[in-house]
């Protein structure tokens, strides 16, 4: 049974020789993001090979359109158009974003507070300068 080490996880499965990497990724509880349900048209699910590629189908006709002639440079390939033949090892950091935009929301609505902090603040200031006159000199003559 080939074996598919994952990277950042830090995990390794067996999965059955001819299997779909992304159907065994989900299998074993993986996150992996896609939108389109493992169809070749969301482009989403892509995995960097890291080692094995020897070990995988050829390129789908959809994978070659969403990802391009760029596997030697890239070494992406879609996890739903991939079958799993020997031992690989692959890096999904690219999948750890939903992490990541929740921190973005989360910082977000930090900068929101911070806003209407300062908008407070601005309404408590007392008012300086501004437009007003300056006052007349008073002389004694
Ligand atoms: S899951 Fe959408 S392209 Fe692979």
């Amino acid at each position: 049974m080939p074996k598919i080490k994952i990277n950042p996880h830090n995990k390794t499965i067996e999965v059955p020789e001819g299997s779909n990497l992304r159907e065994e990724l989900v299998r074993n509880d993986i996150y992996i993001k896609t939108t389109c349900g493992g169809v070749a048209s969301c482009g989403l699910c892509v995995a960097v090979i890291e080692s094995g590629e020897e070990f995988l189908n050829e390129f789908s006709f959809e994978e070659r359109q969403l990802l391009g002639n760029v596997f030697h440079i890239t070494k992406e390939r879609l996890s739903c158009q991939t079958i799993v033949m020997g031992d690989i090892t692959i890096d999904l950091s690219a999948h750890q974003e939903a992490k990541t935009s929740k921190t973005i929301r989360k910082s977000r609505e930090q900068i929101k507070e911070e806003k209407e902090l300062k908008e407070e603040a601005k309404v408590l200031e007392p008012k300086q300068g501004g437009f007003r006159r300056p006052k007349a000199f008073k002389t004694e003559e």
